[in-house]
């Protein structure tokens, strides 16, 4: 399903979204539930057309994960914004999995034995997900640990966003982006000099990722707030700013759209 064409039930989902760790060992999704899940890749839309992408399957005991019953893998073309697009795009598959009662947790701490496919495309990041062990949305957004509205976003907040960006999920909780807005002109980067446990060698990756997830929920928050929007991507491989900021998107957001 096209999440954007829907933006209304799944701006709801931010709100009440948390990465499951702990699974149903009494009841495991059957296999046929899990190439469901597989088939939904089909119709993620991508940030980046360009790139391509495959998405696989894989029963969570063939990997070292720890918890979950299956997993999705994202492989891609290696190439400029390749991380933000694969987080732009699982995001999509995590917030449908999260609105139709399914568990599912972002998984960096693994990789597949297969880093290539014949294709050339490499490994980029995966979900783990199955049949979660009882209720896991959040009821409040008093549940989210997240930074305030105030140290994600610069400039005027004319529309209201903040609020719902603020809770996308991010490896490790680092929550690297920078939202700065100029009149209807709002730029999105990512922050390098964020603190965070994530070792050194993962972090440009996992903070790329993270930024795609920032970028898939603020366009389903202009979507659900009826703003029309024009976006384009920058280069998540430029050097950073004197600010430490590396700029990712840009978003020119356009007047109201009638209800
Ligand atoms: C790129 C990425 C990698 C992640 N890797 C892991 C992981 O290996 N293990 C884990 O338990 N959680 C992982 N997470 C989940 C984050 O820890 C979680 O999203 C964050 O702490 C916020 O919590 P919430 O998702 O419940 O709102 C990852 C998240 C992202 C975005």
């Amino acid at each position: 399903m096209n999440i954007f064409a829907n933006a209304n039930s799944y701006y709801d989902t931010v709100f009440k979204r948390r990465s499951v760790r702990k699974y149903s060992t009494s009841k495991v999704m059957t296999l046929q539930d899990a190439e469901a899940v597989l088939e939904l890749c089909k119709e993620i839309i991508p940030l980046c057309p360009e790139i391509k992408t495959e998405f696989r399957l894989m029963r969570r005991e063939e990997l070292s994960v720890k918890f979950g019953h299956y997993c999705i893998l994202m492989y891609s073309e290696k190439k400029d914004n390749c991380y933000v697009n694969a987080g732009y795009m699982l995001e999509q598959l995590e917030l449908q999995l999260e609105a139709n009662g399914i568990g599912v947790c972002w998984y960096g701490l693994a990789s597949p034995k297969e880093k290539v496919t014949e294709d050339g495309l490499e490994f980029m990041i995966m979900l783990t997900f199955g049949i979660a062990d009882g209720d896991f949305l959040r009821t409040n957004a008093s549940d989210f640990s997240r930074k305030s509205c105030e140290q994600i976003w610069l400039g005027e907040d004319r529309y209201g966003v903040s609020g719902a960006v603020r809770l996308a999920p991010s490896a490790c909780n680092s929550q690297p982006w920078m939202f700065e807005s100029s009149g209807d002109i709002i730029r999105v980067s990512r922050k390098t000099d964020v603190r965070t446990i994530i070792p050194r060698a993962f972090r440009k990756r996992f903070n790329s990722i993270d930024i795609g997830i920032a970028l898939c929920i603020f366009e389903i928050t202009l979507l659900a707030k009826r703003i029309d929007f024009e976006r384009s991507v920058l280069s998540e491989s430029s050097a950073s700013d004197e600010n430490n900021l590396i700029a990712i998107a840009e978003y020119s957001l356009k007047k109201e759209t009638k209800k």
